[in-house]
């Protein structure tokens, strides 16, 4: 037993310091999470996702909390992935990252990779060589990555924050509570939707306007036509960023939607009056601090305050198929206003073998791996205004890199930026 909690002969052994102090305090750590939660064991798991990874969000106390754990000589027992870091790990410098930021960035990065962690930045590990099967238990803290693992790959994991999905990397087991329990995966509300949806943003608002409603709960979407992949990650993502939903089911879709009935939840209907009004609630741009639109009297001078420094898409981070897509869109055309692809360093090298890469680039745009627009320093790199078409992107950039933020979908943006 560890204080109420059934454990193994080598989680004990953890707990008593056996495998070293610091995994001794990780198991700890674990240990208490599940007294908090009523746990009575730890769940084996076969993969942990670690947030608090950029510099920008932990600072120099994470730093040095990273590089005392490393200092320390402990190493992880599960296949641990990374979530964005605060730059491109490779190309910073030709992007314009600032160096001082670099130097802590490549500090962190080597503290993980002492304890034995993939180098992989990105918050879509399960596109980027990290696939969980149905029913594993996991132990991921990357909101976004949360809501696709549980919801469409049908595994098993709880919201995690940084250090508790970190111990559970370091001791391999996660305990049994919340999301890790079929009791606790059942519908709380049922969504109809009642919009054609036509874009990814278009997702984005509907996960937006549902997490504002349904907050932690486990929302039944009825009426939708199947979704691809890509509109997935963005629902889940939205709703994620909104509210704190970390598992949604879609009728017909998701692995475990037949397992329920949806007779007596609390119901809601979404129709294009709702869309539209997450699309005036997260567009910022131009607009005063009582939210509404500021009208001055020179064009100039509006079109100053309305018109981006930047457009980046890839939040949740792009799939090798939206890179395509976008390629598509550019070859042989010309932006007017920069565009930043977020995504994973192996999505990026895929995209560079197949000639993307040179395609976006020879457009004014850029594939940048590793990091996306919400954790890397952008007002330092003296961005102001920002232009999204991902609705989690847009509810966190006026708080964390104070942009101002412009919400569309992708082909309106691209329309705008061409020449
Ligand atoms: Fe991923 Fe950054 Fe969006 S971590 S989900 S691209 S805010």
């Amino acid at each position: 037993m560890g204080a109420g909690m059934t454990l193994t002969r080598e989680q004990r052994a953890l707990l008593a310091g056996q495998g070293g102090e610091m995994a001794g305090r990780m198991m700890r750590l674990l240990v208490r999470l599940g007294q908090v939660y009523g746990a009575k064991r730890m769940l084996p798991i076969s993969s942990a996702q670690i947030s608090g990874v950029s510099y920008r969000s932990i600072g120099e106390p994470g730093l040095g909390f990273l590089e005392d754990i490393a200092a320390s000589g402990v190493k992880v027992r599960a296949l641990t992935f990374l979530n964005p870091a605060g730059m491109d790990l490779r190309d910073w410098r030709a992007l314009g990252f600032p160096r001082d930021f670099a130097r802590k960035q490549e500090r962190i990065m080597a503290a993980f990779r002492e304890m034995g962690a993939v180098a992989s930045a990105t918050c879509t590990p399960y596109l980027a060589g990290n696939l969980p099967r149905f029913g594993e238990h996991l132990a991921w803290s990357e909101s976004s990555a949360v809501s696709f693992a549980n919801s469409v790959l049908g595994a098993r994991t709880n919201r995690e924050g940084g250090p508790s999905a970190l111990a559970a990397a370091i001791c391999g087991c996660t305990p049994a509570y919340g999301l890790h329990l079929g009791r606790n995966r059942g519908p709380t509300a049922l969504v109809r939707v009642a919009a054609p949806l036509r874009s990814r943003a278009d997702w984005g608002a509907l996960g937006y306007w549902v997490g504002e409603r349904v907050k932690d709960g486990v929302p039944f979407f009825a009426g939708v036509e199947p979704p691809g992949i890509d509109e997935l990650k963005a629902l889940g993502a939205a709703m994620a960023a909104s509210g704190a939903v970390a598992l949604y089911h879609v009728k017909g879709l998701t692995p475990e939607a037949h397992r329920f009935e949806c007779r007596g939840l609390e119901s809601f209907s979404v129709g294009r009056k709702e869309l539209d009004s997450v699309y005036r609630r997260l567009h910022t741009a131009g607009k005063a601090a009582g939210g509404k639109i500021v009208r001055t009297r020179t064009k100039t001078k509006t079109a100053a305050q309305t018109r981006p420094d930047l457009i980046v898409t890839g939040c949740p981070h792009a799939s090798l198929g939206e890179i395509l897509d976008l390629a598509r869109k550019l070859k042989g055309r010309k932006l007017g206003i920069p565009l930043w692809i977020c995504t994973s360093r192996a999505a990026k090298q895929t995209a560079e073998r197949m000639g993307l890469c040179a395609v976006i680039e020879a457009a004014g745009g850029s594939v940048v791996a590793d990091t996306c627009m919400v954790v890397s320093p952008l007002e330092k790199m003296g961005r102001k205004v920002t232009a999204v078409d991902s609705a989690k992107a847009a509810h966190y950039l006026p708080g964390f890199c104070g942009q101002q933020v412009i919400f569309r979908d992708l082909d309106r943006l691209l329309k705008e930026a061409l020449r």
